[in-house]
């Protein structure tokens, strides 16, 4: 059994695959009036080096759903991790004091460095590397709309980032089709598309073309074309990204039914049009909302 979430391709199929499912059945326990208290008296240490609106409150709402505390430390509380004193020695500091630690950093090797000299399970909450939880909670939205999660293809148009790395493992984990369209110098690095097709023989395939990307595709999924932390970069990414926008012209190339995914936040306008977002192919909002379930899961799974 896992110890701690950093990555998902270190995850097995099997466990990622009960987390789904574990996932799904506390959603119904929950939307059913009922608690699972398995946390009872334990607390999470929630500590960000960068802004968050979903995954701070899903995990602390987590938390408190299992009978726990969850202890936010806000970026000014901490800055980053290693400035005022080593991860080493945060890590061991707080295996004094709490059960389990999530971390949202900007260097995923300090995730790495606490989950190797804390106690307690580690939960990466994103870093600039990847973003598992978020994966996890979007293979659940899909699933939920579409059924069975093997074989589907989803597209994603845009930055080949954090977002798109943990989702492309994700969906080599779950046997699906990933393709990737993105401009020149913004595409997926070569090493996690091999990663995840190791997983699973050609899950991953990176494409230039948008609309060759959504042809197929059971989902279409966007993320900002600025991620935290390339604030700087932004009027030179928004000219690099021209022609990779989410907009209707795109979807009316995908099949009808293509569901509509975003982790959030979105800048309307760039990544996606406001009507994309709002449109009823739209699932972005049960993908937020499946942060909280799959977390609780992934809360339980590794803490009780
Ligand atoms: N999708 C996501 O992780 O949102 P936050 O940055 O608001 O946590
Ligand atoms: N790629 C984005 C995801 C935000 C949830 C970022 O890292 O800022």
């Amino acid at each position: 059994m896992m110890n701690d979430f950093i990555s998902i391709k270190t995850c097995s199929n099997d466990e990622l695959s009960e987390l789904l499912a574990l996932s799904s059945d506390l959603k119904k326990i929950y939307k059913g009036g009922k608690r699972d208290v398995c946390l009872a008296g334990k607390t999470l240490a929630m500590v960000f080096e960068k802004s968050s609106l979903r995954t701070r409150i899903s995990f602390q709402v987590a938390m408190t759903d299992l009978g726990g505390n969850g202890i936010y430390l806000k970026p000014s509380d901490i800055g980053i991790i290693g400035k005022r004193e080593p991860a080493k020695d945060m890590a061991r500091v707080f295996s004094r004091y709490v059960d389990g630690i999530m971390a949202r950093t900007f260097s995923h090797e300090t995730i790495i460095e606490l989950a190797r000299f804390a106690d307690v399970p580690v939960i990466n909450a994103l870093s600039d590397w990847s973003h598992p939880c978020q994966a996890m909670a979007d293979l659940l939205t899909i699933q939920e709309h579409r059924g069975d999660l093997k074989g589907l293809k989803v597209a994603y148009i845009g930055d080949g980032n954090n977002v798109a790395r943990s989702l492309a493992f994700a969906c080599a984990k779950f046997g699906m089709k990933l393709a990737i369209a993105s401009p020149a110098n913004y595409e997926l690095d070569e090493e996690s598309i091999s990663t995840a097709n190791d997983i699973c023989a050609d899950t991953v395939v990176q494409l230039s073309n948008a609309e060759q990307a959504v042809k197929d595709a059971a989902a279409v999924y966007t993320d900002t074309w600025i991620s935290m932390g390339q604030e700087d970069e932004k009027q030179q990414r928004i000219a690099d990204f021209e022609g990779f926008q989410v907009n209707s012209e795109l979807m009316s190339k995908a099949p009808a039914d293509a569901l509509v995914l975003h982790c959030l936040p979105a800048y309307r306008g760039l990544e996606i049009t406001d009507e994309v977002t709002e449109s009823k192919n739209s699932v972005i909002f049960d993908q937020a909302e499946n942060r909280l379930h799959f977390q609780r899961a992934l809360l339980k799974h590794l803490m009780s």
